[in-house]
């Protein structure tokens, strides 16, 4: 009987635990679509499709960036220092300037890359883990300019065969 109750005791905090990471990945994810929306659906629209010639797709890359060490460094670098000069996308040609957003909190910017990466390009489905506030943290004394985020984004890019 004792047992029983333990068992039942031990079932409960798990269900309980479970619940509330979920919960919690739930509501940074909506957190991050929010932010999604007030602070980048301008330029990569509400979607993530991109507008050709002005700003690329959110749709493919950010998810593979999410599943290795280097590219989830480079979401945070894009986020923290911005992204400057001719890049590719998915075959297409940019040639732009994507804005610093430093001055957002580790949790938003965390926040709003899990959102591209998991939701806006499928990375969930795949597997990928969200950015955490202590990933954008460890980013945030590199003080690097757009254009060394560009030359890092070329060397993520190669390994990842993209
Ligand atoms: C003023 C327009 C603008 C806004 C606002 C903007 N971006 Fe960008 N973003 C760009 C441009 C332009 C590029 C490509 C830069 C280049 O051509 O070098 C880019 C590139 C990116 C990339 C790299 C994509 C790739 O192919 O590697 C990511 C990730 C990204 N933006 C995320 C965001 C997020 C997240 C926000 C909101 C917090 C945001 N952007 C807001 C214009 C913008």
């Amino acid at each position: 009987m004792r047992t029983t109750t333990k068992y039942i005791k031990a079932c409960l905090s798990l269900v309980i635990a479970l619940g509330v990471s979920a919960g919690a990945g739930a509501q940074e994810l909506d957190a991050g679509k929010t932010i999604f929306a007030k602070n980048c659906a301008v330029c990569h629209q509400a979607s993530g499709q991109g507008q050709d010639g002005l700003a690329p797709a959110l749709t493919a890359y950010p998810a593979r960036y999410a599943s290795t060490e280097g590219g989830r460094a480079l979401l945070a670098n894009i986020a923290l220092y911005g992204l400057l000069g001719a890049i590719q996308n998915g075959g297409k040609q940019y040639n732009g300037s994507m804005p610093s957003f430093r001055t957002m909190s580790d949790e938003e910017l965390a926040g709003v890359l899990s959102y591209i990466a998991l939701d806006l390009s499928g990375g969930k489905a795949a597997g990928s883990q969200p950015i955490s506030a202590d990933e954008v943290k460890a980013r945030r004394a590199q003080n690097l300019t757009p254009t060394e985020v560009r030359h890092l984004r070329e060397q993520v890019l190669k390994d990842a065969g993209l």
